[in-house]
């Protein structure tokens, strides 16, 4: 898929508040609604910097993108501080997404706190070309951080949550419903986002049983190539080599890269 970098001033025409701390905001956008679920927004915040955040919702039809977002810092603080009317200032769509499900293979998305998003979306985009519907299965550290789970809900697709503490579905991580999970599905398809130590556990039981995908939102700068910031180790045919997250992934197949 080539990659395009345009530049969006994209209006605000929604704002919801989804969970404790969190905010999705309704662009209207039809370059960025050209995306494809896993690749992202570089929005500008004050001082001139970036922030990289998944697309949670692809609407081509009415060129709308949604954009869902923890606060964890000054540019998040801000960007939820915007009210509907208001103009983002955003690169994008940006890097290389997920690859479409084969339609005829069982697939299941595995997102952990704000790796939730992508993985909606990938089930938004994609759920009226598949034959086989996707299953969920979605975590957070507590409950009130369980994002979009009444979403897949409304998709019809069956969802099974986990939080650390046991405040919502199972105690635990999403790694013991995704075991269970591939061991009634074979050649199956394992979409996931989420920190890395998850993705490296997801990495780890898939490998050898499904096709992984798996989303990463490493730390960026420029997000288009140019300062190295984001790379990450990786093996090929080539043997070892640094790639560039922001351009090469954010989405990587599971093999290839070195935990
Ligand atoms: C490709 C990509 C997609 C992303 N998609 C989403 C999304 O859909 N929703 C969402 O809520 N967030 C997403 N993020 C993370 C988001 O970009 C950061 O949370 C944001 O840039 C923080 O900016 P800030 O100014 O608010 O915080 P800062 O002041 O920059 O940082 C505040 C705290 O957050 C930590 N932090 C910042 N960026 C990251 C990161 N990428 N990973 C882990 N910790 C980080 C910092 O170390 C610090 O502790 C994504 C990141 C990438 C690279
Ligand atoms: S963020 Fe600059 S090269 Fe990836």
């Amino acid at each position: 898929m080539a990659i395009s970098r345009n530049w969006a001033q994209s209006p605000i025409v929604a704002r919801h508040q989804t969970a404790d701390n969190h905010v999705e905001l309704i662009l209207k956008s039809p370059e960025l609604a050209t995306a494809v679920p896993g690749q992202f927004a570089h929005v500008l915040t004050p001082g001139m910097l970036r922030r990289p955040i998944s697309f949670s919702r692809i609407d081509e039809h009415h060129g709308e993108v949604g954009l869902l977002f923890q606060v964890v810092g000054s540019g998040t603080k801000w960007l939820s501080q915007r009210l509907v009317g208001d103009v983002l200032d955003i690169l994008g769509p940006l890097g290389h997404g997920f690859p479409p499900p084969d339609p005829h293979k069982p697939w299941v998305l595995v997102g952990g706190g704000v790796g939730v998003p992508p993985l909606y979306c990938a089930a938004q985009v994609w759920l009226k070309d598949v034959a086989q519907q996707p299953s969920a299965i979605i975590g957070a550290r507590t409950a009130k951080w369980l994002l979009m789970a009444d979403d897949f809900a409304t998709l019809g697709i069956p969802v099974a949550l986990s939080t650390d503490d046991g405040s919502a579905g199972r105690e635990g991580t999403i790694i013991e419903p995704l075991e269970e999970w591939l061991g009634t599905h074979g050649d199956a398809q394992v979409y996931a986002c989420g920190p890395m130590p998850m993705l490296q556990a997801v990495s780890h039981i898939t490998k050898g049983k499904a096709i992984s995908f798996l989303a990463l939102e490493q730390r960026m700068g420029c997000g288009i190539g140019a300062c190295l910031a984001c790379v990450v180790p990786t093996q090929g045919n080539l043997g070892i080599a640094y790639r560039r997250v922001c351009t090469e992934g954010p989405v990587f197949r599971a093999e290839e890269l070195m935990w």
